[in-house]
């Protein structure tokens, strides 16, 4: 019986996330992120963390994705520290995004470790994705 859950709990969420994805990297991921534990995707939850500001001492210390994605995905954005210019985060304004595993497992690393303090969850990261996979929604 609790195989028999667990089966279609997974197959729900893999049909769930082939519909979502735009990428086959994205869909790998979520399915991942899935399996560790993130039970669901909500981009609204994703969008809200991306605006989030979060405290820190000394330099910058105002933190938040759009310092250097900016609030628009589909525009480009610029670094808040270097002021090089990063393009745009989603992928139907910029077709090279959520398509390498190791660059957005990299990147997140990274972009959470500065922005937040703290490595991000997993389902925080299957909330971004799904936000920057479709930022216009919302
Ligand atoms: C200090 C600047 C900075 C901040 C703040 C920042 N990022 Fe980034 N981010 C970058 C840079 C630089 C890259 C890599 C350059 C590029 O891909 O154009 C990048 C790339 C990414 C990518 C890779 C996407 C892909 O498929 O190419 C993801 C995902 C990402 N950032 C998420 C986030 C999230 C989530 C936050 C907030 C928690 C965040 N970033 C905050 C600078 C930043």
């Amino acid at each position: 019986m609790k195989t028999h859950i667990l089966v279609t709990v997974s197959l729900l969420f893999s049909s769930a996330s082939i519909t979502l994805a735009n990428s086959e990297a994205m869909d790998t991921l979520l399915q991942t992120y899935a399996a560790q534990g993130a039970a669901t995707t909500n981009a609204e939850q994703g969008k809200r963390l991306w605006v989030k500001t979060y405290q820190n001492k000394g330099e910058f210390s105002e933190r938040s994705c759009t310092s250097c994605h900016t609030q628009d995905l589909t525009a480009p954005g610029k670094h808040a520290k270097t002021g090089k210019i990063i393009k745009s985060m989603s992928p139907s304004s910029n077709p090279e995004r959520l398509t390498d595993i190791k660059k957005i497992e990299k990147w997140f690393k990274r972009n959470c470790k500065w922005t937040m303090g703290r490595e991000c969850t997993v389902q925080e990261k299957a909330n971004f994705l799904a936000y920057i996979d479709k930022p216009t929604n919302f």
